[in-house]
């Protein structure tokens, strides 16, 4: 039987709808804003920058954008997130990555007001995940474990895998599938024997970045696999067209997965909302609504 594809574009929508009638129920009190930072010219970079500004836009936030030249040094990029940390209309701080070399992106992120981390990033958001306090968490680790949870109500006791072992998703991921008492292996290049470790899971989740690495013969039949992969590859008639870490065929030994595109990536942008909402919030002294 084929895999069940999980829609994320439709989970995102729904997200969407449901922060947007809050921030119109908020509008008395608060307009959430978020300050998106883009430095230097990633094509890539810029794609997703304009759509999360686009989207913010639609909940009814503010975005406020901020291009700097891929030559800004340090200090300054330091200068600018001193002013969006004191700004009280800026709830929320995304800085793209990659930054470009002269820039330390740790440096970057320590530098961010944890309380207006809306991606997650800072050590003392990262630490209090961790620690299973609340915290502000990463929006892509976030939507993965969401998108699972359509298809699982509770994850408690499944054997998930997590393959790679990035800051931005797969060590955040793997704590929230450990908070969701999910039994949590962290695999990456250096994993013995990478399509055993992937056939003992329940749920999968593949975080590599490499186009169509993970096989149909990796996958544990009925097994949940959730596809983080965006990976651009040459398509028909010279046009090129992204798709994801896990192979096409893998659906039919899968029980459930994500699409690529129209799973996890729709599922980022609306959980950058939910944070900018929930730290919004928070940064006024109001229970977060969702
Ligand atoms: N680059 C790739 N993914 C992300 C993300 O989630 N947040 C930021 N700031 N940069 C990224």
């Amino acid at each position: 039987m084929a895999a069940q594809v999980i829609d994320g574009k439709a989970e995102a929508a729904t997200l969407r709808g449901k922060i947007a009638q809050e921030v119109a129920r908020l509008r008395d009190k608060i307009t959430p804003g978020l300050a998106v930072v883009l430095v230097g010219q990633n094509p890539a970079s810029e794609v997703y920058v304009k759509s999360k500004a686009k989207a913010v836009q639609e909940a009814g936030m503010r975005a406020f954008d901020h291009k700097l030249p891929e030559t800004t040094s340090e200090k300054d990029l330091l200068a600018l997130v001193a002013k969006l940390n004191a700004d009280p209309a800026v709830n929320g701080i995304l800085v793209q990555l990659p930054l470009p070399s002269q820039i330390d992106s740790q440096k970057v992120i320590a530098a961010l007001d944890p309380a207006k981390d809306v991606d997650g990033f800072h050590p003392v958001n990262v630490g209090k995940l961790s620690s299973g306090l609340r915290a502000l968490v990463p929006c892509t680790p976030l939507g993965c474990v969401m998108l699972a949870k359509t298809v699982h109500k509770s994850l408690a006791g499944m054997d998930a895998v997590v393959i790679g072992r990035s800051n931005i998703v797969g060590k955040p991921v793997a704590q929230l599938l450990l908070a969701e008492n999910a039994t949590v292996t962290i695999a990456h290049s250096k994993t013995k024997d990478l399509p055993a470790t992937c056939r003992r899971a329940d749920l999968l989740v593949a975080a590599i970045g490499k186009a169509e690495f993970v096989r149909k013969d990796w996958i544990k039949p009925g097994a949940t696999v959730i596809d983080v992969g965006i990976n651009r590859v040459p398509g028909e008639g010279g046009k090129s067209k992204i798709v994801g870490d896990v192979a096409a065929d893998a659906k039919e030994t899968a029980g459930a997965l994500t699409p690529v595109p129209g799973g996890v990536g729709p599922m980022t942008i609306a959980c950058l909302l939910l944070n900018t909402l929930r730290a919004a919030c928070a940064q006024n002294n109001l229970e977060p609504p969702l």
